[in-house]
């Protein structure tokens, strides 16, 4: 809560304010999407070194299909499917288990995650998250970036890796980050976080597509 106090600059009071609305109304981790329940189990295995080269032989024998929409290795070539390669794991099987669950809405995605095993989507979040990403854009422009400094960067970061609880950003698909922001900002239902619509909230699609052009640039 404090850092977030320090973190709030002048053009980004409106959203501070509502982010500091929601902390006090319902604790800290209003501000925070809760890890997967298998998360403890993945973290043994990503300091376990000796574990690598059995998950990626494992994680091979599902990710041959995902591919086919998320491109080799998980630099996707579609620009409204995800970049899975280098996106922080605990992110990766978070969001595994929310489509499973219902609790992230896409028809596909939603019937594919119920059917890989525990080991599945541990294996396949390590395999992704160990990746390389191919960066989707080329155009690092300043009225994004400075929106980005304003909005997001106390939870994104200021490279756009995001954190532990927080997704990477940097380098991602144009058309995936437009869907994805603009169904943030107009509580369109199919993710609901609650400091994200709080964040996108007032922004025009042109502002939208500003922010995309300059975080699908980051490296
Ligand atoms: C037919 C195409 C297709 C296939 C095959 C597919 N996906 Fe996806 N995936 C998508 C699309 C489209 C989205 C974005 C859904 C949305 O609108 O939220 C997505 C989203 C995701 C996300 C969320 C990424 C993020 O940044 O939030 C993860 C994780 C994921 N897929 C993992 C997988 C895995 C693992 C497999 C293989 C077992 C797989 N996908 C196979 C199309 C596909
Ligand atoms: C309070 C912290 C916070 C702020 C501020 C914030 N975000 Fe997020 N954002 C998150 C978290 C946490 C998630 C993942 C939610 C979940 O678990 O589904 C997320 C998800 C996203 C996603 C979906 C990523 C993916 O791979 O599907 C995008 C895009 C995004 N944020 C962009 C932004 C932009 C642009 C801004 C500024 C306008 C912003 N965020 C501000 C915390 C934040």
């Amino acid at each position: 809560m404090k850092r977030f106090v320090r973190t709030c600059v002048a053009p980004a009071i409106a959203v501070c304010l509502s982010l500091m609305v929601l902390a006090s109304a319902s604790a800290a981790d209003a501000l925070i999407s809760p890890p997967s329940p298998l998360d403890g189990r993945m973290k043994k295995l990503l300091a376990d070194g000796n574990a690598s080269a059995g998950i990626v032989t494992a994680a091979k024998k599902v990710t041959f299909f995902c591919d086919v929409c998320h491109g080799a290795n998980g630099s996707s070539v579609k620009t409204d499917v995800p970049n899975l390669a280098g996106q922080n794991p605990s992110y990766l099987l978070k969001q595994i288990d929310k489509f499973a669950r219902g609790q992230r809405q896409e028809k596909f995605m939603e019937g594919l995650m119920k059917l890989l095993t525990e080991e599945d989507r541990i294996n396949v979040a390590i395999f992704y998250a160990n990746n390389v990403v191919k960066p989707a854009g080329s155009d690092t422009s300043l009225p994004g970036k400075a929106l980005y400094i304003a909005r997001c960067v106390m939870c994104h970061q200021a490279t756009g890796h995001g954190s532990e609880t927080t997704p990477r950003l940097a380098g991602q698909q144009i058309e995936y980050l437009r869907k994805s922001i603009t169904r943030y900002r107009d509580r369109t239902g199919e993710r609901i976080f609650e400091p994200m619509s709080a964040s996108t909230a007032g922004l025009n699609n042109a502002e939208i597509t500003a922010l995309v052009t300059y975080l699908s640039s980051l490296k």
